[in-house]
């Protein structure tokens, strides 16, 4: 039995920041940091993990079967067009999980139905009931969603998903693929729906929205209103083009008007701005200031006048206490006497259970940072574990680097660089300036041709010798790559986060051509099998 189910108020959260999330350009995630995501996700108390789309990629089925044998608590879903071979490999990925889900999707406008998929609405019918059947001989937690249905005909996609549900389907969710609806016309298209398709009464009904016009929490939150009882959404907001519905809106809007709404998740929500911090980290996707519940400001004060009525009352221009969202939740504090046991203790506090080698790892690097530093916080220890996790699959590791900058010539930069084989390359280069000439000696030691398209620096607390937290978004060869990286030294920052902005766009390249090595393949043998 579903949550909500059980109470008809319990709406689910359906995570889907590893999937739809990780499609946002210049994301890649390796197996290890997406575990890592998923184990904090769980942590967070979601209901439902969309951990990828396993047909996608041998690297993306390889992270979706990882969460499935090692996550527990939330169902893991594993994403798959309506094709047998997409359905078979996500059964594989997920077969695993204590509770496995397959999530698979067909278009039902006519717009991707003509013009991508090049067949007909018979088609879509067709493959709709082989496709939820295959699926469920496999596991009985099966989830359709009909891609575009906000633009598509409702009457026909009240057939598909009548025949989805016929055939087994446990959850119908429905797509604003495009973030092309608004609120009140999809009240009125799922109220529809349930008119014409009376079998979404015996199921749970799921919205999915993009954020193209801004309204992907307002749209999720009247598919909520007209009856939904799950909500698609990713942390921070993330995912393709402008985004999804942001996670921690819809889950604080709920709790925030639930006098009024009378709608609840199970969400742990003094989790959320650890959750949105890490997934900020590995994703190289930073947080906008303003940001609605996770932004730096969301929780600050500029005017005096604000400032003022805070101070004599907290809720004169505050509608949530920020520590329900877990910000300044914590008060670790260690220095530089503090040993390796209290450093495990306080890491274990926050979640991260670490041992053995990693353990030395973030001691020798907890170790630097507390010589410079004279208190490390809860925030400091977040920011130099989860920059460390980042490196233990073979990629680009920056060993050192010389720069030598003044007002009078070109700054010139040299730096060691190991790679991917273990042996350490050398470059040098001059630069614009002495960040631009660290950049530049990256891309000479590992011979390729990094772009810097954004570059920014942060402060992960304040105080002047705060940890410098920097993020990097590069192009390689039409590829987008993102990397972040945290130092009191800006420029070794700045330098970590563009390796591994270089890392990941290397990544993401032999991803690309191995998929165009595929697809040429399956083009050869079926222009061999044609008779
Ligand atoms: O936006 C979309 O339509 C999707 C589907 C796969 C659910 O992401
Ligand atoms: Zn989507």
């Amino acid at each position: 039995m579903t949550p909500s189910e059980q109470d008809p108020d319990r709406v689910q959260i359906f995570d889907t920041t590893l999937r739809d999330g990780e499609q946002s350009p210049g994301i890649s995630l390796n197996t290890s940091e997406k575990l890592e995501i998923a184990h904090q996700l769980a942590r967070l108390g979601v209901d439902v993990i969309e951990a990828g789309f396993p047909i996608s990629s041998p690297g993306d089925f390889e992270a979706v079967q990882a969460i499935a044998r090692e996550v527990h608590g939330p169902v893991i879903a594993g994403l798959a067009r309506i094709h047998v071979g997409d359905i078979d490999a996500a059964f594989n990925a997920v077969r695993d999980a204590e509770r496995p889900r397959i999530h698979t999707f067909v278009s039902t406008s006519d717009i991707h139905i003509e013009h991508q998929m090049r067949a007909t609405r018979e088609d879509v019918l067709g493959l709709t009931r082989a496709g939820v059947a295959h699926a469920k001989a496999y596991v009985d937690d099966v989830e359709f969603s009909p891609m575009d249905a906000t633009r598509a005909d409702v009457e026909f996609t009240a057939e598909v998903c009548q025949i989805a549900i016929d055939e087994g389907a446990t959850t119908v969710n429905i797509p604003d693929t495009v973030g092309y609806t608004m609120p009140q016309e999809f009240t009125e298209y799922l109220r529809r729906l349930y008119e014409l398709a009376p079998g979404l009464r015996d199921v749970v009904l799921s919205v999915h929205c993009h954020d193209d016009l801004g309204l992907a929490v307002a749209n999720s939150f009247a598919g909520l209103l007209a009856g939904a009882r799950q909500v698609e959404c990713a942390i921070n907001g993330i995912g393709e083009r402008a985004g999804n519905a942001s996670l921690e809106e819809i889950v604080m809007l709920l709790r925030t008007r639930a006098a009024d709404v009378g709608l609840r998740t199970g969400v742990v929500t003094q989790e959320i701005a650890r959750t949105s911090r890490l997934v900020s980290r590995l994703t190289g996707y930073p947080v906008q200031p303003n940001k609605a519940i996770v932004g730096r400001n969301a929780f600050a004060h500029e005017s005096g006048i604000h400032q003022d009525g805070v101070l004599k009352e907290r809720t004169t221009y505050e509608i949530m206490d920020a520590t329900t969202v877990g910000l300044d939740a914590n008060s670790i504090v260690l220095g530089k006497h503090s040993g390796r046991h209290a450093l495990k203790q306080a890491l274990a506090e926050l979640g991260f259970e670490i041992d053995g080698q990693a353990l030395n790892v973030a001691f020798k690097r907890f170790k630097e940072i507390a010589d410079k530093k004279k208190q490390v916080t809860a925030m400091d220890l977040e920011a130099l574990v989860t920059d460390e996790l980042r490196e233990e699959i073979p990629s680009f590791v920056l060993e050192w680097f010389d720069v030598e900058a003044s007002s009078r010539r070109p700054p010139h930069a040299t730096v060691g660089v190991k790679l991917p084989d273990g042996n350490e390359a050398t470059g040098s280069s001059t630069g614009d300036g002495p960040v631009d000439a660290v950049f530049r000696a990256i891309n000479a030691a590992t011979d390729q041709q990094g772009r810097l398209r954004e570059f920014r620096v942060d402060a992960v607390t304040g105080g002047q010798d705060a940890l410098g937290e920097t993020s990097v978004v590069l192009e390689l060869d039409g590829v987008a790559g993102a990397g972040q990286g945290v130092s009191t030294d800006i420029i070794e920052a700045a330098g970590r986060a563009y390796v591994r902005a270089l890392s990941n766009a290397v990544r993401r390249r032999s991803v690309a051509a191995q998929a165009e090595d595929l697809t040429a393949e399956a083009a050869r043998a079926s222009r061999l099998s044609t008779p």
